[in-house]
């Protein structure tokens, strides 16, 4: 299925990225100066001209860096980025859910920077032909990174926009080769209570590995990602490093971080927060403004940052304003029965 361009829903899948703004883009992932007027005086996006000086460096492994800096910028940003603003990298890597860390939004933040990311591999398996456990180089490498700018719309009513690298999941799954059964895939994250304090806490609602899971065809789709990376560099640990999902018409849950197993199934896997609450979280888990949580509305949401003054409260849109790109996938669907 083809991306369609700047339409309604509020996207568009850039042209190539002219030589120019390559290259000054990857000068300042160098670490030299910063970008310039060419890039300003380029006419390209005011995303483009987002040039992540205030982000703090990583820490990545060589072959990642190099991913990074031959990404191919901007392939897919808000076509309004006045109103879709990025979020400034200190609430995207503060305010999280991550509830391997603990529940409050800063636990994150506060516990996730010394989980081991390196080495790190992946096991493919189930209903597929070419499986096995990849280093994650070896997973991601063949694949170009690209960086896409996608909202992020929590469950929990607030949201935020945010510069994501990474690949298309379907470049892993055809490698993996599904075999004629496979009909959904089902994603796992570390299971380390050694690292995972969260995982420790006999308070915990969830029964690890937190478990996600798409259908094939939505796991194919070209919007959804792995992503390796935001802000023009690594995922901080708080964000899912080294590997996580963001599906960007879906509730944030849907989105696992720290994947370390990726299964094709015959079967719809049933996911953490449907085993915990099936009346409140569904397996299909669209943002849809007209389907409510039974506990809150689903109508608005509260786009972050905002201040005490000013909860910068907007209207959530159907498919969290993918609405083009995705209505198809669910043509005849109830909607109110899948959420
Ligand atoms: N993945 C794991 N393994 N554990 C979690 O608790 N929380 C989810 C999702 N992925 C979660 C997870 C929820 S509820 C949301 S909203 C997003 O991660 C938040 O992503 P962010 O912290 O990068 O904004």
């Amino acid at each position: 299925m083809l991306i369609k361009i700047a339409k309604p829903s509020d996207l568009h899948e850039s042209d190539v990225t002219p030589e120019s703004i390559y290259l000054s883009r990857r000068r300042f992932m160098g670490g030299m100066a910063g970008l310039g007027a060419g890039l300003a005086l380029s006419g390209h996006t005011q995303a483009a001209a987002d040039d992540y000086s205030d982000v703090p460096e990583g820490d990545a492994p060589d072959w990642l860096k190099e991913k990074i800096s031959d990404a191919k910028w901007d392939a897919i940003t808000p076509s309004d980025p006045e109103k879709d603003k990025l979020a400034p990298f200190d609430d995207a890597s503060q305010y999280n859910n991550f509830f391997e860390f603990g529940t409050d939004k800063g636990d994150p933040a506060r516990h996730a920077g010394s989980l081991e990311t390196q080495p790190w591999s992946v096991v493919v398996d189930g209903e597929v032909n070419n499986g096995g456990r990849f280093a994650l180089e070896d997973l991601v490498k063949p694949a170009q990174f690209e960086e896409r700018i996608y909202r992020l719309r929590c469950v929990e009513a607030w949201s935020m926009v945010i510069p994501w690298l990474g690949i298309p999941l379907a470049e892993i799954i055809k490698r993996a080769d599904p075999t004629s059964k496979a009909k959904y895939v089902r994603f796992e994250t570390l299971v380390d209570p050694d690292q995972m304090r969260g995982q420790r806490s006999s308070l915990s609602v969830i029964d690890w590995p937190y478990v996600e899971g798409l259908r094939l065809d939505e796991a194919m789709h070209p919007l959804t990602i792995m992503a390796m990376g935001m802000y023009g560099r690594e995922l901080p640990n708080q964000n899912g490093a080294p590997l996580r999902l963001v599906v960007p018409w879906k509730y944030g849950f849907k989105s696992i971080k720290s994947i370390v197993r990726i299964s094709l199934v015959e079967e719809q896997p049933v996911n953490s927060w449907q085993q915990i609450a099936s009346d409140e979280y569904g397996f299909f888990a669209n943002v849809n403004p007209e389907v409510d949580h039974p506990r809150w509305s689903q109508a608005t949401e509260r786009r972050l940052p905002n201040t005490l003054f000013n909860s910068n409260t907007i209207d959530t849109r159907m498919f969290n304003g993918y609405e083009d790109e995705v209505a198809e996938l669910y043509a005849g669907m109830d909607l109110r029965k899948h959420y």
